[in-house]
């Protein structure tokens, strides 16, 4: 099936079981928002895969110059790809509020929408000029009409909706999970056709794994806690695959089993990841393959609730066993 049929399908299902007008609505809402997205993304893998030639060269080997609200360099293609999201969500017309990396304030759309959008439009943008995989990740979350900016994050990740992302690696991959109870699906880019193809239904992650994710040279910076953790993952002999792009990071976990982790560390101490864009909706992903998602000993990331819209925080994603082991070391700790 192809996106557009999985997506008709669920919309229609869940149309079926909604108990009002607005619910219905909302919910055939949340389908167009979502192609509307993938039909982005698929635009913004076009950019990734043709890197270097004339026609796309100053959007992915150059930098605009500009300097974003997290203090990093913007690749012009990190620009862009926000350009392009923002364009099609407000063709697509049902979204309240847009929420995304590249913008320093939440951007108004619809004011009468019922649903908002958060994203991260191109993720691990500093791998984009050496050919590594990128990727563009999205959540949905539901507003009142007439809400206020601070609806979109200030609330917990629980409240997210559809979420996925998309990772433009060796192939165009998108990982959706639709509404709140939807399963997580892989659906592979088809060129020939111009659509994403459903190729992996109901993902369920590993309960554990052999492989490991993390920055190793903040090593010195973490607490004793994540060193002792980081250290037994060596002594049983686990693999360290580290790409430094969360979504080719996550989405290895996702299938593989393993772990994640961008924690804290002494001159980061709420991490380097941001909650609403980044942590929300791949925890979300990850919970719904059955996998955990902790920010600290016992807390889930998606209780945690944000006061900006750009809040950092650490994470800590991946296999059932191995995060519960991590979990087990904090609450153990003195
Ligand atoms: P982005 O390119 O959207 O700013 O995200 C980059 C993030 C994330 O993709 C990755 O996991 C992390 O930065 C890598 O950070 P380090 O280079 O500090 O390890
Ligand atoms: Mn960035
Ligand atoms: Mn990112
Ligand atoms: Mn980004």
């Amino acid at each position: 099936a192809t996106l557009h049929e999985y997506l008709r399908a669920r919309a229609a299902d869940a149309v079926e079981a909604s108990t009002s007008a607005r619910e219905a609505e909302d919910c055939e809402n949340e389908a167009a928002i979502v192609r509307a997205l993938a039909r982005t993304c698929a635009k913004i893998g076009r950019f990734v895969r043709r890197a270097g030639l004339t026609d796309v060269k100053a959007y992915v080997e150059g930098k605009n110059g500009a300097v974003n609200v997290h203090g990093e360099e913007q690749a012009a293609l990190d620009d862009a790809a926000h350009e392009m999201c923002v364009e099609a969500l407000r063709e697509e017309g049902s979204s309240a509020w847009i929420a995304s990396e590249e913008s320093e304030d939440v951007v108004a759309a619809n004011p009468r929408g019922r649903i908002a959008v958060v994203f991260d439009p191109l993720d691990g943008s500093s791998n984009i000029e050496c050919g590594v995989g990128v990727g563009t990740i999205f959540g949905l979350v539901g507003v009142d009409e007439n809400s206020a900016a601070a609806s979109v994050y200030a609330r917990p990740g629980n409240d997210m909706r559809s979420v996925g992302y998309v990772m433009y690696g060796a192939s165009t991959i998108l990982v959706l999970s639709f509404m709140s109870t939807g399963a997580v699906c892989a659906f592979t880019y088809d060129e020939s056709l111009d659509a994403f193809v459903l190729t992996k239904a109901n993902i369920r992650i590993p309960t554990s794994g052999n492989v490991y994710s993390v920055n190793q040279a903040n090593y010195r910076k973490w607490d004793d806690v994540m060193r002792a953790y980081i250290d037994e993952c060596s002594k049983e002999k686990k693999s360290l695959r580290y790409i430094g792009s969360m979504v080719a990071d996550v989405h290895r976990t996702l299938l593989y089993g393993g772990t994640f982790h961008y924690p804290a560390d002494a001159s980061n101490p709420n991490g380097k990841l941001r909650a609403v864009y980044e942590c929300f909706p791949m925890s979300a992903i990850i919970e719904r393959a059955g996998g955990l998602a902790i920010s600290a000993a016992d807390t889930r990331v998606l209780d945690f609730v944000p006061t900006s819209a750009h809040e950092r925080m650490p994470i800590h994603v991946g296999s059932p066993a191995d995060i519960e082991r991590l979990s087990q070391m904090y609450r153990e700790s003195p």
